[in-house]
C-alpha cells in the first residue's frame, strides 16, 4: 500500500520504499561509448568511427577509439557488474565486430567477445539484457545509403540472425533497437549525431527503415533464439508538455512515428498529413506494416526529461530533430538541472510510464535508461581511498526511484530499471565531457572508483529498498 507520503510528497525524495523481489535493478552501457578497441579482431568500422573522427563532429575531437578500453578489461569489468550486486546488465553488441562491412559470415572473435561477457555474466549470476543496434551501423552499409537504404534493414535482420543463433539460449532479453529516434532524427534531421545528415525527407526515410529493421529483427530472433527469452525495443519517448497542438505535432513525430506502426500496426494519420510538405511516404511499401507490427514481450523506455513548448510561430524550414516542427518554440522550464542542461523531473517518468501503460495496457514496460551527467569531483579520503560524493546524482536517482515505485503503485506493469550508465564513457557528441556513469573512469589511467551513487545503488539492490 502506498503510505500517504508516497502520495503527498512532492518532490518525490520518499525514501524506505520497497521494491519486489522480482523487480529488476539493472545498469546499461553501449559498445561503442565503453569498447575501444576500435581495429581489433576483425573489427569493421562504423558510422560513429567515422563521425567522431570527422573534425568538429565531437567536442574536443573526442573518439571511441579508446573509451573505456572496456573491450581489455571484460573481466574486470564483469567482476565490477557483480560486485554492485546488479540484477542484470543492460550492454550493447556492436555489429561491425559480428559482421564487419555490415553483411555476410559472421566473424567468429567478434561473437567470442560476446559470448565471454554473456558467460561471464551468467556465472557471476547477472541476467544478461542485449541490445543489438545502439548507433554503431557498419560503415560500408552506410556507403550503400545507410538508413535511407531500405536493404539495410533486411542487413539487420540476418544480423540479428547471427546474434540469435549464437547466443539465444543464454540471453534473457532481446532488444532490436535503442532509441530510433536518435539513429533516424540526430543522425538525418539535425545532424547531431552519426552520419550527419541534415534532411527532414531522408530522416523520414530512415525512421521507416528503422522501423522495418526492427519488425524483421523480432521476426528473425524468434526463429533462433529461446522460447523463454524475451524480446523487446527501447525508445526515448518524449514527454512533452504545454500548447496542446504543439504537444500532439511533436508527440507525432517524435514517439507515434515508432510506436504506431510498431504497437498498433499504422502510422498515425495525423503524423501523415502533418508531414506532406516534407516526403509522400512512398517509402511505405505494401506489407510493410504487417511485417513492422511483431508482438513483442516488453517495451524498453529510457527517461531522461521533459520539453515545454509553447504554440507555433512562423512557418517550419529548417531539418530538425523533429522533421517539420521547428516553428514549435521550446520554452524554458524551472530547474534543477543536470550537466547535460536537462531539467529534473521525476514527474515526468511517471507521467510517461502512465501514459504508455494507458495506451498499451497489456504490455510490461522496463526503464532501460535513466540517470544523468554531472560534474563530479574526484578526491581521496583520510584513508587514502578514492571517492566520488555525487550527491546530486544519488539525489536523481532516489527521486527517479521513487517515481518508478509510485508507477508500481498505481498498478503499472514495470518489471524494472536500468541506471544509465555502468560507468562513466564516451557521450556522443558531447565526447567525454559528461560523467554519466556510477562509477567513475579515470580516462588516463583507466582506474574505475565507485562513485557515492553506486555505493547508494549497491545498497537498494541489497535491501530492495530505496535507501
Ligand atoms: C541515451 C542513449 C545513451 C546515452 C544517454 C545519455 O539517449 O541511449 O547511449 O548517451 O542517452
Amino acid at each position: 500500500m502506498a503510505s500517504p507520503m508516497t502520495v503527498d510528497n512532492p518532490d518525490y525524495r520518499d525514501s524506505g520504499l520497497r521494491f519486489p523481489d522480482e523487480f529488476v535493478l539493472g545498469s546499461a552501457t553501449a559498445a561503442y561509448q565503453i569498447e575501444g578497441a576500435v581495429d581489433e579482431d576483425g573489427r569493421g568500422a562504423s558510422i560513429w568511427d567515422t563521425f567522431s573522427h570527422t573534425p568538429g563532429a565531437v567536442q574536443n575531437g573526442d573518439t571511441g577509439d579508446v573509451a573505456d578500453d572496456h573491450y581489455h578489461r571484460l573481466e574486470s569489468d564483469l567482476d565490477l557488474i557483480a560486485s554492485l550486486g546488479l540484477d542484470a546488465y543492460r550492454f550493447s553488441i556492436a555489429w561491425p565486430r559480428i559482421q564487419p562491412t555490415g553483411r555476410g559470415p559472421a566473424n567468429p572473435a567478434g561473437l567470442a567477445f560476446y559470448k565471454r561477457l554473456v558467460d561471464g555474466l551468467l556465472q557471476r549470476g547477472v541476467t544478461p539484457v542485449a541490445t543489438l543496434y545502439h548507433w554503431d551501423l557498419p560503415q560500408a552499409l552506410e556507403d550503400e545509403g545507410g538508413w535511407r537504404n531500405r536493404q539495410t534493414a533486411y542487413a539487420f535482420a540476418d544480423y540479428a540472425r547471427i546474434v540469435g543463433g549464437a547466443l539465444g539460449d543464454r540471453v534473457a532479453v532481446w532488444t532490436t533497437l535503442n532509441e530510433p529516434w536518435c539513429s533516424a532524427f540526430l543522425g538525418h534531421g539535425s545532424g547531431e549525431h552519426a552520419p550527419g545528415w541534415q534532411d527532414n525527407a531522408e530522416a523520414l526515410t530512415a525512421a521507416h527503415h528503422l522501423n522495418l529493421a526492427h519488425g524483421l529483427g523480432v521476426s528473425a530472433l524468434r526463429e533462433v533464439i529461446s522460447a523463454t527469452a524475451q524480446i523487446s525495443v527501447t525508445h526515448n519517448l518524449h514527454v512533452i508538455r504545454g500548447d496542446a497542438e504543439s504537444v500532439r505535432r511533436i508527440e507525432a513525430v517524435g514517439n507515434r512515428i515508432f510506436t504506431g506502426p510498431m504497437l498498433h500496426g499504422a502510422y498515425p494519420a495525423d503524423l501523415l498529413a502533418d508531414t506532406l510538405p516534407l516526403t509522400d511516404w512512398s517509402f511505405v511499401k505494401p506489407g510493410d506494416l504487417e511485417l513492422i507490427h511483431q508482438p513483442i514481450d516488453v517495451l524498453g523506455i529510457n527517461y531522461y526529461n521533459t520539453t515545454l513548448v509553447g504554440p507555433a510561430a512562423g512557418a517550419a524550414s529548417r531539418a530538425s530533430a523533429f522533421p517539420g516542427t521547428d516553428d514549435i518554440p521550446r520554452l524554458d522550464q524551472p530547474g534543477p538541472f543536470t550537466e547535460m542542461d536537462w531539467n529534473i523531473e521525476p514527474s515526468g517518468l511517471l507521467q510517461l510510464l502512465a501514459a504508455t501503460h494507458a495506451e498499451f495496457p497489456d504490455l510490461p514496460l522496463m526503464i532501460t535508461e535513466s540517470g544523468a551527467a554531472f560534474d563530479d569531483v574526484a578526491t581521496v579520503d583520510d584513508h587514502g581511498v578514492s571517492r566520488v560524493h555525487d550527491a546530486d546524482r544519488v539525489d536523481y536517482l532516489r527521486r527517479h526511484f521513487t517515481a518508478a515505485h509510485r508507477a508500481l503503485q498505481a498498478g503499472i506493469d514495470l518489471r524494472g530499471y536500468f541506471v544509465w550508465s555502468l560507468m562513466d564513457n564516451f557521450e556522443w557528441a558531447y565526447g567525454y565531457s559528461k560523467r554519466f556513469g556510477i562509477v567513475r573512469v579515470d580516462y588516463e589511467t583507466q582506474e574505475r572508483t565507485l562513485k557515492d551513487s553506486a555505493l547508494w545503488y549497491r545498497e537498494l539492490i541489497a535491501e530492495r529498498r530505496i535507501p
